[in-house]
This record gives C-alpha cells, sequence and structure tokens, in this order.
C-alpha cells in the first residue's frame, strides 16, 4: 500500500504512540498505514456513510487489520472517544470540516492535536479556529497530481492575526516555507493576477482592481522577502 504524498505529510504530524481518530476515512488508507507501521498506538477510522464504511470495512480485512484499525459510522466528531488524542480530518471542503468541529466544539477543544486538510475555503476555517479557542501551530503545502494541498495543525490556545489577509497568506505557513509553500505563493500569485487582467479588459471594477491588488501586493511581499532570506543564506 503505497500512501500519497499528502496522507503521508499528515502523518509526519502525529506524535509517535497517539490514539488517533481520521474522521471521513473513506478507503482508510491513512487509518490503515498507522497501524502497519507502528506510528500510532490505536487507530479509529470514521465515516458518515454507508458506502464509504463498507469499503474501509472491505479493505481493513483485506490486509489483515481487522480488529486493528477501529471502525465507526458515525456523523463528524460525535462519539468520539474522549481517549482520543490526534483528530485528523482530511480531504474535505473547509466549511464543512468547520462545521464538524462546531457542531462538536468542547470534544475538540479537549484534543491535543487536530490535523486538518481542506479542499478549499482554508481563510474561513483559519478564522473560525482563531475566533472559537484554537491555535495553528503548524502549516504545510503539498503538491501532488497537478494540485496544492494546504494541511493545518491546530491545538487549543489564544492567538491573533494583524491583517485580514493573514487568513488567506498564513503567518504560520510563512515561518516555515519549503519548495511546495513556495510554489503555492506563486501559483496564487499568478492566479490573482489572470483575474486582475480580466477585469482590467472587462468590467474594469475598481473596488475588485483595488482588493485584488493589495492581495497581490501581499503575495510579492512574502516571495520577494523569502528571495532575499535564500540568497543571505546561500552568500554565507
Ligand atoms: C473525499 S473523502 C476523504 C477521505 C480521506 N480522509 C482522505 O483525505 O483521503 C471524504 C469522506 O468524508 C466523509 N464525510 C463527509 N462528511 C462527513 C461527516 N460529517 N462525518 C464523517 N464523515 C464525513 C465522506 O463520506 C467521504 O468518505
Amino acid at each position: 500500500m503505497k500512501l500519497s504524498r499528502r496522507l503521508k505529510r499528515i502523518e509526519t504530524f502525529i506524535p509517535p504512540g497517539s490514539r488517533v481518530a481520521d474522521i471521513g476515512s473513506d478507503h482508510g488508507y491513512l487509518a490503515m498505514d498507522l497501524m502497519v507501521n507502528r506510528l500510532a498506538a490505536h487507530v479509529v477510522a470514521t465515516d458518515k456513510n454507508p458506502g464509504p464504511v463498507k469499503k474501509l470495512k472491505r479493505n481493513i480485512a483485506r490486509r489483515k487489520l481487522t480488529g486493528a484499525v477501529e471502525v465507526l459510522q458515525t456523523d463528524g466528531m460525535r462519539h468520539l472517544d474522549p481517549s482520543v488524542d490526534v483528530v485528523i480530518i482530511a480531504g474535505m471542503g473547509g466549511l464543512l470540516i468547520r462545521d464538524i468541529l462546531f457542531e462538536s466544539l468542547s470534544a475538540a477543544l479537549e484534543v491535543g492535536k487536530l490535523i486538518l486538510q481542506p479542499m478549499s475555503q482554508s481563510d474561513k476555517l483559519r478564522r473560525f479556529l482563531l475566533d472559537h479557542g484554537f491555535m495553528i501551530c503548524e502549516e504545510a503545502v503539498v503538491f501532488e497530481d497537478e494540485r496544492f494541498y494546504e494541511i493545518l495543525v491546530a491545538a487549543r490556545g489564544s492567538q491573533r492575526f494583524e491583517n485580514p489577509l493573514d487568513f488567506e497568506i498564513s503567518p504560520v505557513l510563512i515561518r516555515n516555507l519549503d519548495e511546495d509553500g513556495r510554489l503555492f505563493l506563486t501559483h496564487r500569485l499568478a492566479l490573482l493576477g489572470r483575474i486582475a487582467k480580466d477585469i482590467e479588459e472587462n468590467s474594469k471594477d475598481p473596488v475588485k482592481l483595488r482588493q485584488l491588488r493589495r492581495r497581490m501586493g501581499k503575495y510579492e511581499e512574502v516571495l520577494s522577502r523569502e528571495d532575499q532570506y535564500r540568497e543571505g543564506h546561500q552568500s554565507t
């Protein structure tokens, strides 16, 4: 079983010996890999829908892991055992992840570590986390199969972002920007550039253009700071 780069990167955030819940596990690849490679002490793989749960059980049985990976059909973090210390919610929209956390807020605040991998709207998820008693401890971006995947690691805590654009261009990601993270920011900047060009040529909406240029300016600032930092490190 070869795990994707995205799921492998998620694994790197799990402290050894953790009791893990993989919410919305679907195929169960991550949950199974954690047990096969002894990267967790216990894993429960959950899913809300009967189809994925059937697939999950079939995959687990095929790899002779029945009993080693617990399976639970449930919505979100309902019925989460309090002994779970790492919760993974990956491969879902940012708003769905937000709703799952909000619905079980007091339980989510008790979990040692949340590893969240939103497929969209990560800015709204960051805002939700900071508004509801969490802090974002680490972030990463993985580039795989022609797309970027954002990973947010959160825990109970208090954190403020000074600039509204920080929810889109996270200071936590920028802190440890690697090659995939840099590519991600460059890609986003190019995307915004194309949108700005389209507005300039068509609607010419001055408010939208101003907003876009402000966002582009922030990406440019971060990328040029990174360039300078790299150059400084290469010459020492
Ligand atoms: C695209 S799959 C992601 C699978 C895996 N986590 C990954 O990252 O590769 C999303 C899964 O989440 C499940 N799901 C959606 N809403 C859910 C909820 N509220 N609670 C639990 N599972 C949910 C779906 O049934 C589906 O199997």
